[in-house]
């Protein structure tokens, strides 16, 4: 029984380290982007290195969320471009040191043009500068 238990505390304990500490992400965060550019539809290209999650035209009004896990070394960072009429931007959407406490499972942006604004509440969100 004892046995039993100890076996299990270190099954769950290599799960952990797997998982990543400090970072224990066995969820998946989900990264919501919610063009807010009145008229206009937003081409939104992320990627993580090799992880491409392919072009797409978004609405005004609209949501485009993708979804992913964070990795165990803090280091994940989704990198996007925002295309409307002839004007092109970056920002890093999602950066594990700067978002993993804030947002922890769902990141949810406005697009805005003049920045991407981070949601903190019903009625808030912090603005930031294109990259
Ligand atoms: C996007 O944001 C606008 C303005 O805040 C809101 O009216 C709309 O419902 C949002 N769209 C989605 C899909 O959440």
């Amino acid at each position: 029984m004892a046995a039993a238990t100890i076996s299990l505390l270190v099954m769950l304990s290599l799960v952990g380290f797997v998982h990543g500490w400090p970072y224990f992400p066995l969820w998946y965060t989900h990264v919501l982007i919610n063009n807010t550019i009145p008229g206009e539809f937003l081409t939104i290209h992320c990627n993580y290195h090799a992880d491409d999650r392919g072009v797409h035209v978004i609405a005004p009004s609209e949501q485009y969320k993708f979804q992913f896990k964070p990795n165990v070394w803090g280091t994940t960072k989704f990198s996007c471009s925002f295309g409307w009429s002839d004007v092109s931007h970056h920002f890093n959407i999602y950066v594990q040191s700067r978002d993993y406490d804030n947002c922890d499972k769902n990141c949810k942006w406005l697009i805005k043009s003049e920045g991407p604004c981070y949601i903190k509440s019903d009625d808030f969100c912090d603005l930031y500068q294109w990259d």
